[in-house]
């Protein structure tokens, strides 16, 4: 890909300046903020974004026909992420379906793509990633966190921008040509609830399962008393052993 950088002090949300922008972009460009005064997270939550703390960075690409894969394509997504940290030398780094990045146990980062296009046209894709390298020890967010910075090893946000543009190009060109096939086996390399029981919920219906992975569609498949099921959305958590 080309690869313009689009490098900003402030901004709504990073995700928001390219979709504002779909028609003059070219597949890879990207855009990177010090800080969000809107940014935005999965299920309509807020991301907190304060200034200089973490990488706020969003990525277009335009995929060619059909309606897009979402699901499959935020888990290749966090896969590229989790190696890329580990390569990195931070390698307590784990994924938690369908698209939360941890380290223990606590959110270090997260994943949200956002899609404009009608089906059976090509789709834009702006794919958003936040990760929390910095941020000051209190702010106003409803679950643990963690920063990548407490794990020793302090990073510097313009070598760690830099290559996660580089693997994300990389991992979105091979999600494109080839699915989330490849991406399976390397999933299942940083998968924190593998094997473990966990509760899926969505809304206010509940199912308890064995996690078994995922499958190439992205859909979490759980073991219950009647079988493999796969699921494509709800909320994963552990169960106590
Ligand atoms: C989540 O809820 O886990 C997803 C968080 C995604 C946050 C990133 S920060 C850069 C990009 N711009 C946004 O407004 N959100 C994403």
């Amino acid at each position: 890909p080309r690869g313009t950088l689009f490098v900003l002090e402030d901004v709504d949300s990073t995700n928001e300046y390219l979709l504002s922008k779909i028609g003059t972009l070219a597949t890879g460009d990207c855009c990177l903020a010090e800080y969000q005064t809107q940014g935005r997270g999965r299920r309509g939550r807020q991301w907190v974004s304060p200034y200089g703390s973490a990488i706020y960075l969003s990525m277009y690409w335009q995929l060619g026909s059909g309606i897009a894969q979402t699901a499959g394509m935020s888990l290749a997504v966090g896969v590229a992420l989790a190696e890329a940290l580990d390569n990195l030398g931070h390698q307590q780094v784990s994924l938690k379906w369908p698209n939360d990045l941890l380290i223990g146990g606590r959110k270090l980062g997260g994943i949200l793509i956002e899609m404009r296009g009608q089906f059976g046209e090509a789709a834009d894709m702006v794919i958003g990633v936040g990760i929390n390298v910095q941020l000051p020890e209190q702010q106003n967010i409803d679950q643990p966190w963690i920063n990548l910075n407490s794990q020793g090893g302090v990073v510097n946000r313009n070598a760690l921008a830099s290559e996660l543009i580089k693997v994300l190009q990389a991992a979105l060109s091979q999600f494109e040509h080839q699915g989330l096939t490849p991406f399976l086996s390397r999933w299942d390399r940083f998968d924190r609830y593998r094997g473990k029981e966990v509760a899926l919920t969505m809304g206010d219906k509940q199912v308890v399962g064995v996690c078994e992975g995922i499958d190439e569609t992205g859909a979490l498949k759980l073991k219950t008393d009647v079988g493999i099921e796969l699921y494509n959305g709800g909320e994963v958590s552990l169960r106590p052993a």
